[in-house]
């Protein structure tokens, strides 16, 4: 049985005192939401802060990015021990905006995952397609790419510590929500490409959100669908009220 995990990346958003405001309006509204892992992740400034103000609730917090050399003369990264070390249990890697804005590749993004489970964070890896690789049927091909070298050199039992989120890259912040049926026919080859390169269970077991315009109006749909573990939501997860009707599907 897989537990489902709704996420929210709040990206370049909110101050500290913004970010104490939202912790202490969700926690009431969450309280008693057992059935999934409730994640938010604030930008670096802010984890500190949300982490103690979430701290003895079911609110569990996440960096939206690391670094993956654990020290050195690197300015301006964040590695995944200090992350670990403030109290981060997760971490987003791979984002598209990453991937589009800074120049994240499949190489960099296997490099963040296995900082990441080194340090005993759980990594939520994005893979999706752009609008341009979809409308020329190349989706199959590039989710299989950023999943076999995202993921190379990870052993079975990294594997089973890993959340995917399948975000195609047309729907972030566009109001354009994948289907379900479409959402879940991308979601089914991410589980297959799971199964070839780690095994049955593994794959049984993966852990696949979907992410793009996903609203307290949507998301019911998306995850009655057997292969949709969850969601990572965006600018929905930014109000309190609004995320928490999605915790509460
Ligand atoms: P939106 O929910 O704003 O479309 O963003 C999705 C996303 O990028 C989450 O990581």
């Amino acid at each position: 049985m897989r537990r489902p995990v709704i996420a929210g990346n709040w990206k370049l958003y909110k101050t500290v005192k913004e970010t104490v405001q939202f912790v202490e309006q969700l926690k009431p509204l969450v309280q008693n939401s057992s059935h999934c892992d409730i994640v938010i992740a604030p930008p670096f400034t802010a984890l500190s802060a949300a982490i103690h103000a979430a701290a003895g609730t079911n609110i569990l917090v996440s960096g939206q990015d690391l670094f993956w050399e654990k020290e050195g003369a690197f300015t301006g990264e964040v590695s995944a021990p200090m992350l670990a070390d403030l109290g981060c249990q997760f971490c987003i890697v791979g984002h598209s905006e990453r991937r589009q804005y800074f120049g994240e590749t499949n190489e960099t993004v296997n490099r963040k995952t296995q900082a990441a489970l080194a340090a005993g964070l759980t990594p939520i890896v994005c893979i999706g397609e752009t609008l341009a690789e979809r409308e020329v049927n190349q989706t199959h091909t590039v989710i299989q790419t950023q999943f076999d070298e995202g993921f190379n050199n990870l052993t079975v039992q990294d594997f089973f510590r890993i959340v995917v989120a399948y975000e195609p890259v047309w729907a972030i912040g566009t109001g354009r929500t994948a289907t379900p049926e479409m959402a879940v026919e991308v979601h089914k080859q991410i589980r297959q490409f799971a199964q070839q390169k780690f095994g049955s269970e593994a794959s049984r077991e993966l852990r696949i959100l979907y992410g793009g315009s996903v609203k307290p109006n949507n998301i019911k749909g998306l995850m009655a669908q057997v292969d949709i573990d969850g969601a990572l939501v965006g600018g929905a997860s930014l109000k309190a009220d609004s995320f928490a009707s999605m915790v509460n599907f």
